[in-house]
């Protein structure tokens, strides 16, 4: 399986989107901002399309859901509670909850519920790869600053990963800080100070702290 990173933007934002495919057939992670790059890619490596999986709702990871869904004429996927509290839609959209397993081409999919940036935030684990969008950066984790956002089911979600998750997982979250995604979980637990707290009081007010630049 190959792991394709589109580093992507629109004005102030900078996203990370993600094809994985198998020479023959993918599948696209959080498509957003430039649909003639991503295409192209498509198009000259023959890459045929078989759905898209939706991490959460924001539009910065959303965009061209519809489009693509449309013109490739493929499922998308998200986490129904995220779906059911921001009414998102888009053509072909399937519901997915904790611990679904997806069968598209040869890739099996399971999904995690991973609320705290969002409501109905999902991780996606593909092999040992995780797309976590949001949720997990290499260098931190995601804002609290949505309508939806909860900073101690953050902790608890950060704490399913550290539990649920092999050492050797590697890491493609939505964004980058600095340093280039497909990290290993055992690179977060020395290097991501998220993980390395061991009480929900000290997460949650190192995430709320005052001051801090915000983060997607
Ligand atoms: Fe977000």
């Amino acid at each position: 399986m190959y792991v394709q990173t589109f580093k992507v933007s629109s004005l102030f934002m900078q996203n990370q989107c993600y094809l994985i495919h198998d020479l023959k057939n993918g599948i696209l992670i959080d498509p957003a901002w430039d649909y003639t790059l991503i295409n192209n890619f498509l198009t000259e490596n023959n890459i045929t399309l078989n759905g898209i999986l939706l991490t959460h709702s924001h539009i910065d990871h959303t965009n061209l859901a519809d489009k693509f869904a449309i013109n490739h004429n493929i499922p998308v996927y998200i986490g129904k509670k995220e779906a059911e509290f921001f009414q998102f839609t888009c053509n072909n959209l399937q519901f997915v909850s904790h611990l679904d397993n997806i069968n598209l081409g040869s890739f099996t999919i399971q999904s995690m519920l991973t609320p705290g940036h969002t409501i109905g935030s999902v991780c996606f684990l593909i092999e040992n790869h995780l797309f976590s969008g949001d949720t997990v950066f290499i260098e931190g984790v995601g804002g609290c600053y949505d309508k939806s956002s909860n900073p101690e089911n953050l902790y608890y979600s950060i704490q399913y990963l550290k539990n649920y998750l092999p050492s050797t997982t590697l890491f493609w979250p939505g964004h980058n800080y600095g340093v280039e995604p497909g990290k290993d979980l055992s690179y977060l637990m020395k290097n991501n100070i998220y993980f390395q707290f061991d009480t929900i009081d000290q997460f949650v007010s190192f995430r709320m702290r005052k001051n801090q630049v915000i983060t997607f």
